[in-house]
């Protein structure tokens, strides 16, 4: 197999002192793709994408993008290098507008600011509607969208989503996801959570079912959706 353009391989790792989250744990995606990481609640998905983000010490394996080892970046350097993440949690400043939040996702950027803005409220329009309202004012499903577009604000070649549906439903669910499809087409890599397993594994080029910080099974979404074991353990039969 071909390098992917951003892997972490292999990563083993916890926080600070303490026991190892993750165990040999491989997570990849490909320019234009759509990679998802399922599992039950505390598999170790979120410990993951912060271990593949630099905000997690991994102690064996490393991590590569477009080549380069970026395994001891700071998140910082790996913002500048072309990733944005979007946490689980407290992913926006609920106290600044929606115009505010996606000038500070631009924070490393001096020139074409608005060119980007207009392009993320093309993706998004209620947010060009609501761009002077604070973003804390917002429904759920509108505050995922400022958080993706305050990441999309960087222009990053890889998106990463830590659950961008949580909380929202089915219908804002499948909006959401048709957006990040959109996000995809142009080439932007997008690494993804999800606890709405099936949905996502249907929009899915590459399936990851971790379970207790290791790789369970790997495959396209189609094959993890077809796949019976899977199912039944996974994907509520
Ligand atoms: N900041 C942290 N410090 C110490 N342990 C943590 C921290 N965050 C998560 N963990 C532990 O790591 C394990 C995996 O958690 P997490 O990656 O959040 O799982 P998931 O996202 O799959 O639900 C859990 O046992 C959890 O308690
Ligand atoms: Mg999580």
């Amino acid at each position: 197999m071909t390098e992917p353009f951003l892997i972490g391989e292999s990563m083993t790792g916890g926080y600070g002192r303490g026991a190892d989250i993750l165990h040999d744990c491989t997570i990849a995606v490909n320019p234009g793709e759509i990679a998802v990481i399922v599992g039950p609640n505390g598999a170790g998905k979120s410990t993951a994408m912060k271990a593949v983000f630099g905000m997690l010490n991994i102690h064996k394996g490393s991590v590569r993008l477009d080549g380069e080892d970026i395994t001891h970046l700071s998140p910082q350097d790996r913002v500048a290098k072309g990733m944005a993440f979007v946490p689980q949690t407290s992913n926006i400043f609920t106290s600044l507008t929606v115009e505010e939040n996606l000038e500070m996702g631009a924070f490393l950027r001096r020139y074409d600011i608005r060119v980007t803005m207009e392009q993320i409220f093309d993706l998004f329009p209620i947010l060009r509607d609501k761009r002077k309202q604070a973003a804390g004012e917002l429904s759920g499903g509108q505050r995922q969208q400022v958080a993706v577009g305050r990441a999309l604000m960087t222009q990053p070649k890889v998106l990463m989503l830590d659950e961008p549906t949580a909380g929202v439903s089915p219908i804002v669910m499948d909006e959401l996801f048709d957006r990040i499809i959109e996000v995809a087409r142009t080439g932007i890599s997008i690494l993804m959570v999800e606890q709405n397993a099936r949905q996502a594994l249907e929009i899915a080029d590459r399936g990851y079912v971790l379970v207790q910080g290791a790789n369970r099974f790997t495959d396209t979404g189609a094959a993890l959706l077809a796949n019976a074991d899977v199912r039944k353990s996974f994907l509520g039969g």
